[in-house]
């Protein structure tokens, strides 16, 4: 088979799981998708998260310019390292390389604008937390869609924390949807829309790619 047939495999395997998360999104205003990627490719992009985490390439992450360290670990404690795009290798590829695949198709089917991504990978080592909040910058409202793969180890379990609580409207009120960061799982929303938390960590250390999807 020459590779564009391939790929045009590719394309229509992916096509359904699109069309779920335009619908959920229209609907409800996130999605969670199971196996967004397939076991090999967490493997592959957990061991290049934790390459770069053994190089020293992670920081811990910011809030704003002004904030000391007290109060940014008050807010969230994770360690992020962002990914360039010209300098990836394999892992990096495999992953732009589908979420372009869903931009394309967004972009196409609902018109949504998307021009630009940014991407980091983050490590939340026991006992951290990112206090809730809304993926929003004061004088910025480019971020439209926020994107985040699990690439944690396949015994994760509920006991472990580190639950993406969704907050979502419920009639007068709120529901809080927790969603556990299993491997190969991925979650997008409308960041402007949904509040949202990480809870703590209890055991182990959580790993994921977060990033977002903007207008210019
Ligand atoms: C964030 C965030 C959610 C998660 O980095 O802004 O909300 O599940 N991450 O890691
Ligand atoms: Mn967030």
């Amino acid at each position: 088979m020459t590779p564009d047939l391939l790929l045009e495999q590719d394309g229509l395997r992916e096509e359904p799981l699109f069309e779920k998360i335009i619908e959920d999104l229209s609907v409800q205003r996130y999605s969670i998708v199971e196996a967004f990627f397939n076991p090999d490719e967490v493997a592959l992009l957990r061991s290049t998260l934790l390459a770069r985490y053994e190089e020293d390439q992670f920081r811990k992450s910011a809030i704003g310019d002004h904030f000391n360290e007290q109060i940014r670990s008050a807010v969230r404690g994770d360690f992020i390292h962002w990914i360039q795009e010209r300098e990836t290798g394999p892992a990096e590829r495999v992953f732009f390389s589908r979420v372009q695949s869903l931009v394309t198709y967004l972009n196409r089917t609902c018109f949504l604008g998307i021009a630009e991504r940014e991407f980091h990978y983050a490590v939340y080592p026991k006992g951290t937390f990112y206090v809730r909040h809304l993926d929003m910058f004061r004088n910025d409202d480019r971020r439209k869609l926020s994107v985040v793969c699990y690439l944690n180890e396949d015994n994760w379990d509920p006991g472990n924390g580190g639950e993406l609580t969704l907050y979502l409207p419920d009639g007068d009120g709120e529901r809080a949807l927790d969603i556990y960061p299993f491997p190969g799982r991925m979650v997008i929303f409308e960041s402007q829309v949904l509040e949202h938390e990480v809870k703590p960590v209890k055991q182990g250390e959580r790993y994921s790619i977060t990033g977002w999807l903007k207008t210019r």
